[in-house]
């Protein structure tokens, strides 16, 4: 499975390189603003992009076909790695149609239904992100939806890739793994929980104290 890390932050995004951990990065407005303070948005995704080679999303903030269609361009324009990413509503959807036409891929957000997702890959959609810790929030089983989508996508052939999103703790890797997403995209603050095991650090000491008793040197 294909991990993306779920920021804008550049210091977490270098820290992930680093270790080699990750496919690509996706942001959402709310992300970016977090971090950008008085910076150019576009210089921000020129520099994640100059910092991870793989897939980068990049959200429009238009809610018209037509202003998408602008905006999408202009970010598809800054580097070969952005995947314009656009909302799951009717002129998201017509503006997905036009740009995957045009080469451009495109990442579906904001998908809460099996049925949104079929239509995010009739409309051509390269990735599609259901946001599983949203519809936790709401006392629904958002781990059902990447199920149903995965059995839909199957049923028909689609190579739309889903894109596990919103995921909110370990488990959410861990299942969208088993029922086979595609990638998921994962905040900092999981993706390094990932990493721990309390057997790991248990035994680890285990052979440190023993090789302690040695003296010896490697
Ligand atoms: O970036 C999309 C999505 O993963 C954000 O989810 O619910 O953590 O804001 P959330």
């Amino acid at each position: 499975m294909k991990i993306f890390l779920d920021t804008a932050d550049l210091g977490e995004i270098r820290r992930a390189v680093e270790a080699g951990l990750i496919d690509g990065i996706t942001t959402n407005p709310s992300l970016v603003s977090k971090v950008a303070g008085s910076k150019d948005p576009k210089e921000i995704y020129r520099e994640i992009c100059e910092t991870v080679d793989g897939p980068v999303s990049a959200e429009v903030v238009a809610t018209d076909k037509e202003t998408m269609l602008v905006e999408g361009r202009k970010l598809a324009a800054l580097h070969d790695n952005i995947v314009v990413k656009v909302p799951l509503t009717e002129d998201g959807l017509k503006a997905c149609r036009t740009l995957a036409n045009e080469g451009i891929r495109v990442n579906v957000t904001l998908c809460f239904s099996p049925s949104q997702a079929l239509l995010a890959a009739k409309a051509g959609a390269t990735f599609v992100s259901p946001f599983v810790g949203r519809i936790d929030d709401v006392s629904g089983e958002g781990m059902q939806l990447i199920h149903q989508i995965r059995q839909v996508y199957d049923n028909y052939g689609f190579d739309t890739e889903i894109l596990a999103a919103s995921i909110r703790h370990p488990m959410h890797v861990v299942e969208s793994m088993l029922i086979g997403a595609d990638c998921a995209t994962i905040p900092p603050k999981v993706l390094w929980q990932l990493v721990k095991h309390p057997l790991t650090d248990r035994g680890l000491e285990g052979f440190l104290a023993d090789w302690k008793k040695l003296g010896a040197e490697i």
